[in-house]
């Protein structure tokens, strides 16, 4: 089978890291053809910077990585360094990235791409869907050059930003309005499957047992990220968000879902950015996304623990 055609817009953050990780580790399965970048967890001048970094520890310098939107459309940017750290990547010292990202913008990247692409090129998002959002509204027609998106944000039960509202769906509602609506094959991972899949002790270990320069940074990043959520939510370990986006495209068998209607809250102060997911088809709205709900978490830690042995 021919690598599946990918590009990945995120806002690393080091979920985002062990995602971009994982996705390079398995070029025989997806051919990464760039990373744009956009403001999330930490400030975009921070992001882009990780992202370089990150395709260094994996041994892909030459991996094209495009800054994106620097803020929300709407909203003021909201970060997330308590989560992440002031670096965005806490835990691991990297030395300074020995390439620049490209001078072209992220949505004229991701314009130009779909726009001369001769085969459909899959999306994965793993931070606020602004880039994405900018480019359909920009240029529509990419929209029939995206082969399918795979979403990781929004909750089906409970937010993390706010009871309602999950991160990257709150930092940019109205940006997930757009993606939402624009008719996409739109596969979306939630919160209430990335809180199945825990970094417990016992995996991070497993982690490190693997030795090698790259697990050992991926043992530390980890280690540092989501000791708060773990705390929070009081769980054995912390929830695994972005790599579970990469694990759905290499390994789709381990997840399970419906399609589903998922519309997004813009207006409500209470319950600003919110996956209004139409679990018992209620509002008569057709199907806009098929809903992830069910993981193989064991499935997907063999997978990344199995692939980061490879780098
Ligand atoms: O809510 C979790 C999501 O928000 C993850 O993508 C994390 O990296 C942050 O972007
Ligand atoms: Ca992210």
């Amino acid at each position: 089978m021919t690598a599946l055609p990918l590009i990945i817009d995120c806002d690393p953050g080091v979920d985002d890291a062990i995602a971009l990780l994982l996705a390079l580790a398995s070029p025989e399965d997806l051919n990464l053809l760039g990373i744009t970048t956009v403001a999330g967890n930490v400030p975009l001048s921070l992001t882009q910077q990780n992202a370089l970094k990150i395709c260094e520890l994996a041994g892909r310098p030459e991996l094209p990585v495009f800054a994106g939107c620097p803020r929300p459309l709407l909203r003021p940017l909201l970060t997330a360094e308590h989560v992440h750290g002031t670096t965005g990547l806490e835990g691991v010292t990297f030395p300074n990235p020995s390439r620049a990202i490209q001078p072209q913008h992220g949505v004229a990247f991701l314009i130009e791409r779909l726009t001369q692409t001769q085969q459909p090129i899959t999306l994965a998002t793993l931070g606020p869907l602004t880039n994405i959002a900018v480019a359909l509204i920009q240029e529509p027609a990419i929209a029939h050059q995206i082969d399918r998106i795979v979403v990781m944000g929004g909750a089906i039960t409970q937010g993390n930003v706010t009871p309602a509202a999950e991160f990257n769906i709150y930092v940019d509602p109205q940006a997930a309005q757009v993606v939402f609506e624009a008719g996409l094959d739109l596969t979306l991972i939630s919160l209430d499957v990335t809180h199945q899949v825990l970094t417990t002790p016992e995996r991070l270990d497993q982690i490190r047992a693997l030795n090698t320069p790259v697990s050992a940074a991926a043992a530390s990043l980890l280690a540092y990220y989501g000791t708060a959520d773990a705390e929070r939510y009081g769980l054995p370990g912390a929830p695994l968000h972005d790599p579970c986006v990469i694990a759905y495209l290499l390994a789709p068998h381990l997840f399970s879902g419906r399609a589903l209607r998922v519309d997004i809250e813009v207006n409500s102060c209470l319950t600003l950015g919110q996956t209004l997911v139409d679990r018992w088809q209620s509002t008569g709205q057709p199907p806009n996304a098929q809903v992830i709900e069910q993981v193989d978490a064991d499935g997907v830690y063999d997978l990344l623990i199995n692939r980061l042995a490879k780098l």
